[in-house]
C-alpha cells in the first residue's frame, strides 16, 4: 500500500513538474485576402471541408482542445502540428513553386484516396473531422483537377 502512494506522489509531482514546459501554440492566423481559399479561389463547400479536417495541422492556425495547455499533451501537439506544416502548410501554400504544388496536390488526393489523412490518432478525439464518402469524393475531384 505505501509503495502504490509513493508511486502514485511521484506521479502527481511529475505531472507538476512537466507544466513548467513552455507551451508554444500555432496561432499566427494569415489576413483572410492572403488565405488559400482567396488566393486560389477555392470553392466554400470544400474549404469547409479542409477547415474543419486538415487545418488543425496544416495551417499556421490550430483550433485547441482544452486540454492543449496541459503538457506532456501541448508537446504531442506540437509535434503533430509542426510535422504537418512542415509537410504541407496551406497558409504558406503561394509561396511554393508551381512544381512543389502539382507535387502537394497529387499526394493530397492519394493521402484521402488511402484513408491515411486526417491522421487516425486525431480522429479519436476529433471525430466531427471523419471525412465522409461524399466529401472524400469532392475532395479528390477538386485536387485532381488543379
Ligand atoms: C493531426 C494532424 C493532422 C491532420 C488533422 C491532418 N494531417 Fe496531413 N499530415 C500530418 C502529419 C503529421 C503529416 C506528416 C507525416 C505523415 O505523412 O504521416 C501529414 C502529411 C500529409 C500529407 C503529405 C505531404 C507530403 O508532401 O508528404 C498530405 C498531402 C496531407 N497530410 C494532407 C492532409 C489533408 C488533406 C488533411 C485533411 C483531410 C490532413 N492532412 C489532416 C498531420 C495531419
Amino acid at each position: 500500500m505505501k509503495k502504490l502512494l509513493i508511486i502514485f506522489i511521484s506521479a502527481v509531482i511529475l505531472f507538476l513538474v512537466v507544466q513548467v514546459i513552455p507551451v508554444h501554440k500555432n496561432e499566427s492566423p494569415i489576413p483572410a485576402d492572403k488565405s488559400f481559399a482567396t488566393q486560389f479561389n477555392v470553392p466554400n463547400n470544400v474549404n469547409r471541408i479542409l477547415e474543419r479536417s486538415c487545418y488543425d495541422c496544416h495551417s499556421n492556425q490550430t483550433k485547441y482542445p482544452w486540454y492543449g495547455n496541459i503538457q506532456p499533451i501541448a508537446l504531442l501537439l506540437e509535434n503533430h502540428i509542426s510535422e504537418g506544416k512542415m509537410k504541407l502548410n496551406f497558409d504558406k501554400f503561394q509561396d511554393y513553386g508551381k512544381r512543389r504544388m502539382r507535387t502537394k496536390y497529387t499526394e493530397i488526393v492519394k493521402q484521402i484516396e488511402q484513408d491515411k489523412m486526417p491522421l487516425t490518432s486525431y480522429l479519436w478525439l476529433h471525430p466531427e473531422a471523419q471525412l465522409s464518402e461524399a466529401e472524400k469524393k469532392l475532395l479528390i475531384q477538386y485536387f485532381q483537377i488543379q
